[in-house]
């Protein structure tokens, strides 16, 4: 048996009775299996926790949080762990529950009629058969009578799939959505009964630290200062009033990345750790290149406030003039 047979057989025996064990050997493996994902993910050890927690326990999970949070992060580096697999399938208005279970491949049924044989199995039976984890991202845009096969393959653990037979999930099958709360262009609100049947973690914005940890970690730049600079840029843009939703991580991450090559481009050596901050007096060589990689990398993350009458490229201009330029005592208010 190798290590990751070892875990998955585990979280079998785990979830065969429901919950996991407070002591003993089970409990331990949660423990160490619980080390080992922490070494993927930066930070997040309390949503890793909860996380882990209830799929272990047997419960199907929504993940409540902005784009780029770690959700899928957190996903793969339990499913690896596990050594089981990760489904992915984007909840939208194309997502049927035909798409969901599968088909049966139409040439085929011609020449051979309807068999178990030529079944072609979407994601839900995919997972339920190998033990995976089903990851529906943007839960909210998918459709009512979808939903409702997903809580029905979550409920009794199995399905029926006409011209095939029962389908029974292996015991580390789950569900797992994903939504965004700040997300109400095309979807529809879940209803109670849906939250009912699900495990709920609200998941949030990382702390200073750990965006330039993942930065680094991410784009393999050392630059402290390119790295200071765009997580505190990416962060400002999640602060202002006439943004409605700011940048991720995820423009930090190509922010530093830009830079790094507009810097190669220009020939300009990117400045050193030693004024992190404040970040002023900085060459206007450097501050120019970090604009332009703003506008790059972050115009098209920033969502403006409808009833704002701006551009991103003026709101990002100004929130670069504060980070380089403001002097300390004019950004305080009164
Ligand atoms: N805690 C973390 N540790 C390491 N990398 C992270 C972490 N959080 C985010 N990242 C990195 O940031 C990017 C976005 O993270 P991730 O894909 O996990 O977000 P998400 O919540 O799934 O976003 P979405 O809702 O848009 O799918 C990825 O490149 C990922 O590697
Ligand atoms: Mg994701």
């Amino acid at each position: 048996m190798t290590r990751n047979d070892n875990l998955a057989a585990v979280a079998d025996a785990a979830a065969g009775d429901g919950a996991v064990r407070a002591s003993g050997e089970s409990s331990t493996t949660v423990r160490e299996m619980r080390d080992r994902v922490a070494a993927a993910v930066v930070g997040r050890e309390h949503e890793l926790d909860m996380l882990l927690a209830a799929v272990a326990a047997g419960r199907d999970v929504l993940l409540e949080g902005p784009p780029g949070t770690s959700k899928t992060t957190l996903l793969h580096a339990i499913t690896d762990a596990w050594g089981i697999p990760l489904q992915f399938v984007e909840g939208n208005a194309d997502l049927t529950p035909s798409r969901l279970i599968g088909h049966h491949n139409p040439a085929r049924v011609l020449r051979e009629d309807y068999s178990p044989d030529n079944f072609v199995a979407g994601p839900l039976i995919e997972a339920m058969r190998s033990g995976g984890f089903l990851y529906v991202e943007e839960f909210n845009r998918t459709p009512e009578d979808t939903v409702n096969t997903l809580l029905t393959a979550m409920a009794e653990r199995r399905i029926a799939v006409p011209r095939v037979g029962i389908v029974a999930a292996r015991p580390t099958f789950r569900v797992v959505a994903s939504m965004n709360p700040y997300d109400n262009v095309g979807t529809t609100r879940l209803s109670t009964s849906v939250y009912d049947r699900l495990c709920r973690i609200a998941i949030g914005y990382q702390d200073d630290a750990a965006e330039r940890a993942i930065v680094v970690r991410r784009t393999g730049i050392d630059s402290d200062r390119a790295i200071a600079d765009a997580v505190a840029l990416t962060r400002a843009t999640r602060e202002r009033e006439d943004i409605w939703q700011g940048s991720s991580v995820r423009g930090a991450i190509d922010l530093v990345l830009l830079i790094n090559q507009l810097a190669a481009i220009r020939d300009v050596v990117l400045p050193q750790a030693d004024s992190v901050s404040p970040p002023r007096g900085l060459p206007e060589s450097y501050t120019s290149i970090v604009l332009d990689a703003m506008h790059v990398a972050l115009s098209g993350r920033i969502h403006l406030d409808e009833t704002v009458d701006a551009t991103p490229e003026s709101v990002l201009h100004e929130i670069w003039q504060d980070h380089f330029l403001l002097e300390p005592a004019a950004a305080e208010p009164g």
